[in-house]
């Protein structure tokens, strides 16, 4: 036996980075993974890689900022599966940029996939959860979502610090539920995410910091979610926050 068979998990932004290696993780113990994002070559890739290591998964083709798309891709998972045990709130962008110079349309997606499908995901997620009496949701934020870094990242700490406020409102009131819910809230990791930067200067300095600060990789953190997942029912890891050893701030 590992640890997660007969779990059930959904992945979003399992196309690259933290969720590529979060499905990873859960596969290898055990866990039937729903792969969510836009990439369709990619999810496929994955799923191969999961089949080739004895594992199972699907892929669910959406964009997740498309809110009514969001709620079935859950229902997609849960279907295919027939329960849902573990959903990964992790797909997400970052357009840091000064207040000053910032891109409304930007702000605008931020609050969108980062934060609303976040929550959209979630609530789909505990209905099934709540019919089922257990299940476990992680909501990847950031440190930017504890703190801020002025001069860049505005938009990306609004949305950020939602999913903290949204994630322990939904902790409480899935205890009734038999629920558990954990935040996450990485520093640097060596990502696509700071190649998508759409200030051209904050996305130079940006992709200079992960490259000189050693930044976490995606594996680091998905041992963090994977330890969530794992603990005995009565633990609810309620947060994780992990930087690199040389990050600051
Ligand atoms: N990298 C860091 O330093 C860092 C630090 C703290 C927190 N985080 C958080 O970690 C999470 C994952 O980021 P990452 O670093 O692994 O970056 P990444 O490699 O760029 O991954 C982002 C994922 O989100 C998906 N995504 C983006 N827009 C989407 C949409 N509209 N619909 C569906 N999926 C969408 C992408 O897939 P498609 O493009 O295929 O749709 C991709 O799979 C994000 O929430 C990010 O804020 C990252």
């Amino acid at each position: 036996m590992t640890k997660l068979d007969e779990k059930v998990a959904l992945v979003s932004g399992a196309s690259s980075g933290i969720g590529e290696a979060t499905a990873l993780v859960l596969a290898a113990e055990g866990a039937k993974v729903g792969l969510v994002a836009r990439r369709e070559e990619r999810l496929k890739a994955l799923k191969n890689t999961i089949a080739a290591r004895g594992g199972q998964a699907i892929s669910v083709v959406a964009d997740l900022a498309d809110l009514d798309l969001a709620q079935q891709a859950v229902d997609q998972v849960q279907n295919a599966f027939g329960r849902l045990d573990i959903l990964v709130n992790n797909a997400g962008v970052m357009y840091l940029s000064p207040i000053a110079e910032a891109k409304v349309a930007d702000w605008q997606r931020m609050i969108q996939l980062d934060l609303l499908s976040l929550m959209t995901l979630s609530k789909r997620a505990l209905h099934h959860m709540q019919t089922q009496g257990s299940g476990h949701i992680i909501n990847i934020s950031s440190v930017m979502g504890r703190t801020i870094w002025a001069g860049r990242s505005a938009g990306y700490s609004a949305a950020k610090w939602g999913v903290g406020a949204f994630s322990e409102v939904l902790r409480q009131e899935a205890i009734a539920f038999n629920v558990r819910v954990t935040l996450i809230e990485p520093g640097a990791v060596d990502t696509e995410l700071s190649h998508n930067i759409t200030n051209p200067a904050v996305k130079e300095e940006v992709l200079s910091y992960v490259a000189n600060v050693n930044a976490l990789q995606s594996e680091d953190v998905a041992s963090a979610i994977l330890y969530a997942v794992t603990q005995p029912s009565r633990v609810n890891v309620n947060e994780i926050m992990l930087r690199p050893l040389k990050q600051e701030f």
